[in-house]
């Protein structure tokens, strides 16, 4: 699968800098596939994240986890694509759903969860990729900062 920006996607979205967008992007990128190459990464997140909170046990409660985490990594490549995608693009195509799933009227995911989500996910991505700092920490907070705001607006 081939992450390459679509042409003039630079251009895509008037009024903001697409550049740092690109840069944090692409920083992402190599950091999670770099985290992906070592074993157990997404496991081991979710065991952390599971262990965070009561209220996000019994949320998968039931869950089949191996299915998870193939879903959760096919969905931050989806969140990394759509962040310099155009509105309408095909890797946007698919959070409207994810988003659908997470809200008020089904999985019912509060907003103070992606806070969380986010520093299990980047805990476990310190642990695991051994290039991990400070700018990387950055890139990632930048570039999942769109996929959870998109989530939080459609609560
Ligand atoms: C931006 C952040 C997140 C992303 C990208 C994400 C992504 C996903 C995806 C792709 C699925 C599978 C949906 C499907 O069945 O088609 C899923 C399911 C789920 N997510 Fe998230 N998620 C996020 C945040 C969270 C948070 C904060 C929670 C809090 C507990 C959460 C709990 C769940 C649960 C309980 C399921 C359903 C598991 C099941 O089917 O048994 N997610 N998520």
């Amino acid at each position: 699968m081939a992450f390459d920006p679509p042409e003039g996607a630079e251009t895509s979205r008037r009024g903001y800098d697409r550049s740092m967008d690109l840069r944090s992007r692409e920083d992402f990128l190599a950091s999670f596939n770099r985290c992906r190459a070592s074993a157990g990464f997404l496991a081991a997140f979710y065991e952390r994240f599971v262990a965070s909170s009561d209220e996000i046990r019994a949320k998968f409660a039931g869950t089949d986890m191996t299915r998870q985490v193939r879903m959760l990594e096919d969905s931050l490549y989806v969140i990394a694509v759509a962040v310099q995608g155009e509105e309408g693009s095909l890797a946007r195509a698919d959070l409207p759903r994810i988003a659908a799933r997470h809200s008020r009227n089904d999985l019912n995911i509060r907003s103070e969860l992606y806070d969380l989500w986010l520093e299990c996910l980047i805990d476990t991505a310190r642990s695991h990729d051994p290039q991990f700092s400070a700018g990387l920490e950055a890139a990632w907070r930048d570039t999942l900062a769109f996929g959870i705001q998109y989530m939080r607006s459609r609560y």
